[in-house]
């Protein structure tokens, strides 16, 4: 609700500043909540040091005019009805956003934005490197022996891994990610196919990559990364049928979003040893990780870190603040997930 117009003296221009009510579901790093009060909006930070939960957010959410979320909130039409007519923007901190539902935001007319820079990019996609690194040669595992006390002596059959060099790894999704993860492969020499709804000539040029259609894919690649966002196509899209058609003994890394993986599958595809391994970053259920994946010696299981470097949060923090800041003032904001409201946006 726009409850007080004030005219505001910045750097020797009036300005229109409209004062609006922002809720933010949770206290992130750095200082970009503080513009948000600079800028005379009423602010108010969740004050807990967890996710709020449905019942808490529906009570905040009341009469706000902005949200600030992040990926562990539920934003649906009800919760968007429950904040009332005056909600005019949503802002996800992350940049996933299938936990916002952007059909019922465009029904409302409410703009969404996301986070999605360079450097979250490839926060990611260096994570999704140090999973394939520590899959292909069992870090993980081989640390934990040496702090129980394993190592006793250079030994030549222990902790066999994998080399990089020549093998072929298959990215699913050429987005801004997976074409990070695509370029980096380059320095390991290896070979790399994608898949992506259409293939795309000026990417494989740049990159020395090729297109296959999924089947081909999963069949010749020693590695498959996921980078696909989670929609009602892509849910489950590895399940039973597609991880028997993975090569024996290969690997699946995911840096994207749990759900994109049918877990209880994933798991009979590791105990049964037609997969080498899995490196995982997210999961089917978060925060709930399926004990079995914790007792496999070959799963790496990171907690949802892809993006958690400083300079990704840094700029996920300014995204995510001057999103509201631009559209709040009238201005459309960078990274609109459903730009098609922008015009007869709610005001
Ligand atoms: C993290 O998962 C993100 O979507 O930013
Ligand atoms: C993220 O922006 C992606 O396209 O994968």
């Amino acid at each position: 609700m726009v409850r007080e117009s004030t005219l505001k003296r910045s750097k020797g221009r009036r300005i229109l500043t409209i004062m609006a009510k922002i809720f933010v579901t949770r206290k992130i790093p750095g200082e970009h909540l503080e513009e948000l009060k600079k800028a005379g909006h009423e602010v108010e930070i969740s004050e807990f040091n967890r996710p709020i939960t449905q019942e808490e957010l529906v009570e905040k959410v009341k009469g706000v005019d902005a949200l600030l979320c992040l990926l562990t909130d539920r934003i649906d039409g009800d919760l968007m009805d429950a904040a009332g007519p005056q909600l005019k923007i949503i802002s996800n901190y992350a940049v996933g956003f299938d936990n916002v539902d952007i059909k019922a935001a465009s029904d409302r007319q409410i703009p969404v934005c996301n986070t999605p820079s360079d450097e979250v990019n490839e926060a990611v996609a260096e994570h999704t490197w140090a999973l394939i690194l520590s899959i292909a040669r069992r870090i993980v595992e081989a640390d934990e022996a040496t702090r129980r006390g394993g190592y006793k002596g250079w030994e030549p059959d222990i902790f066999i891994g994998t080399n990089l060099i020549g093998k072929t790894l298959g990215i699913i999704g050429l987005g801004r990610i997976g074409t990070m993860v695509a370029r980096r492969a380059k320095g390991y020499n290896m070979t790399v196919l994608y898949n992506k709804h259409e293939p795309d000539p000026e990417a494989e040029k740049e990159l020395g990559i090729k297109f296959a259609p999924l089947d081909e894919l999963l069949a010749k690649s020693d590695f498959v990364s996921l980078h696909v966002p989670l929609t009602e196509e892509t849910r489950h899209m590895i399940n039973k049928e597609t991880l028997a058609k993975m090569k024996k003994g290969s690997f699946l890394v995911n840096t994207a979003r749990g759900q994109v993986v049918d877990e209880r599958d994933l798991i009979e595809a590791l105990k049964s040893g037609h997969l080498g391994g899995a490196a995982l970053d997210v999961y089917d259920n978060e925060p709930n990780i399926d004990p079995e994946f914790l007792g496999m010696p070959n799963t790496i299981t990171t907690p949802h870190i892809a993006s958690a470097t400083l300079e990704a949060r840094e700029k996920m923090g300014q995204q995510a603040v001057s999103t509201i800041l631009d559209s709040l003032g009238g201005k459309k904001p960078e990274n609109l997930v459903n730009e098609e409201v922008w015009e007869n946006r709610r005001k």
